[in-house]
């Protein structure tokens, strides 16, 4: 019996984290070299390494009885929390009314997608999870590169605005943001907001690693300067290292009274509610407690001292530039000095270069430029700096508690030897390509000054 695939889906690209997935699987079935049963130095992955806080492990196991459907929206006692929660960290009121609770922000932003009618302008570089679903939905969009330090001009935004004549625009912004680990400050929001309110721009603000802001007091969501016309999303997933759970939440702007009906159709056709023994457990993980915030106390000054380490080790090699992160557990590294010696290589694009380097000898598994919403040939690549025994490095932590440069230093050096050996490959790899460059330009003038 053969089936036939709905032309829309057949028409839709694999998302990219699954073709990287599969790129890294056949990789591994296809190299016969015996160093590649080590597997890789995994620099791709954007998954928190820690366990899921023990308050939230135990309340799932305590609510794992609860068979009954929740209702739509998310029950009672989560929106509260998740209220409270918005209240004690980032200074929000909110109605319990305006937040839904769904799958994941990932499928949260989609429902939004698909009741916001309007264009959708996606700033460069992007986390790659967004412009598969605007595909999916057929919507219009614009991207809006950044400059060079890797943030949305509100200039440049205007000027975008201006030349789109749909009623309505939706912003994707993410602060903080996956792939750079730059982190949006106050002013800079109010920035953008200015530019929001007079283009009329909604906000779909993507806060899913909010909570992983290395300095906590300089985070501020969108929702707090641009009430009117922002819907933040957030959950579980990063702060809580429970992707798996799929848990996420989204707060709706004020006033949108009309719009909840909306959304509420959407959620219940779609998928009815979260699961309910996941609703209670996360209740445990927006409730405010000591526990919980020494464990998002530790695992950001983990972050942290990786997201120091990595920086640091990628730009001491000669030619490489990257952003310096203030949040998330990723960097973007620029590769582009070399485009010359890479392209003379007949590594082409951003795509070609995350394959040489997956390879035998250096083994390393970055996501390149164009998974990101970059150009092909923009040798910049993403860079999660998350391979190691997130349990154990939690524990070693605690007991270390490094403060000086050098504790810190040893500190990576003793718990993520994989984050520093893969650096040390990528130095590898460009050295190697270099050294290339150099002979093959040898050759070239050696053959060149053979007589006749
Ligand atoms: C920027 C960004 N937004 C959203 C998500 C998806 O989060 P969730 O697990 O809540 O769907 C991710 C996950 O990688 C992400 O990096």
């Amino acid at each position: 019996m053969r089936f036939i695939v709905d032309q829309q889906v057949e028409d839709i690209e694999l998302p990219e984290n699954l073709k990287l997935n599969t790129f890294l699987q056949e990789f591994h079935s296809d190299c016969k070299h015996p160093e590649c049963n080590f597997g890789f130095y995994g620099f791709a992955f954007g998954q928190s390494p820690f366990p899921v806080p023990k308050l939230v492990q135990e309340a799932l196991i305590k609510n794992a009885h609860k068979g009954e459907y929740a209702a739509v929206p998310g029950i009672p006692e989560l929106r509260q929390a998740i209220s409270k929660y918005n209240k004690h960290y980032f200074s929000m009121d909110i109605d319990p009314q305006r937040i839904y609770v769904g799958p994941g922000t990932k499928e949260l932003i989609f429902n939004l997608l698909e009741i916001l009618h309007g264009t959708v302008i996606l700033p460069t570089p992007a986390w790659l999870g967004y412009l598969p679903q605007i595909r999916f939905l057929k919507k219009n969009y614009h991207m809006l590169p950044t400059r060079a330090n890797r943030k949305i001009s509100p200039s440049d935004l205007r000027k975008l605005a201006l030349r789109l004549h749909d009623r309505q625009k939706i912003l994707i912004l993410n602060n903080p943001h996956n792939p750079t680990g730059l982190l949006y400050d106050m002013l800079e929001l109010e920035e953008i907001a200015d530019v929001c309110r007079e283009q009329s721009i909604t906000v779909i603000s993507d806060e899913i690693y909010a909570q992983t802001t290395y300095d906590f007091s300089k985070f501020v969501s969108m929702g707090k300067i641009y009430p009117e016309g922002t819907f933040v999303t957030n959950g579980l997933s990063k702060s809580h290292a429970a992707g798996g759970y799929r848990l996420g939440y989204v707060i709706f702007p004020q006033h949108a009274v009309d719009l909840k009906a909306q959304f509420k159709k959407i959620l219940a056709t779609e998928y009815t509610a979260v699961s309910t023994p996941i609703q209670n457990a996360a209740v445990a993980g927006f409730e405010i407690s000591n526990d919980l915030n020494e464990y998002f106390d530790v695992t950001r000054n983990i972050h942290k001292i990786m997201g120091d380490y990595t920086y640091h080790a990628l730009t001491a090699i000669e030619g490489v530039k990257a952003t310096k992160p203030e949040a998330t557990f990723y960097l973007l590294a620029d590769f582009n000095t070399f485009a010359p010696e890479l392209q003379k290589s007949k590594i082409t694009t951003s795509q070609r270069l995350s394959e040489s380097l997956i390879v035998h000898p250096y083994h390393t598994a970055i996501v390149g430029g164009d998974s990101l919403v970059l150009e092909r040939t923009d040798y910049s690549a993403r860079i999660a700096y998350v391979d190691y025994d997130g349990a154990q490095v939690y524990e070693n932590y605690l007991n270390q508690k490094p403060k000086t440069t050098s504790d810190r230093l040893e500190f990576v050096k003793s718990n993520a030897p994989k984050i520093v050996a893969g650096i040390k490959m990528i130095e590898k790899f460009f050295e190697q390509l270099k050294q290339d460059a150099v002979r093959d330009l040898k050759t070239k003038k050696d053959s060149l000054s053979v007589p006749g």
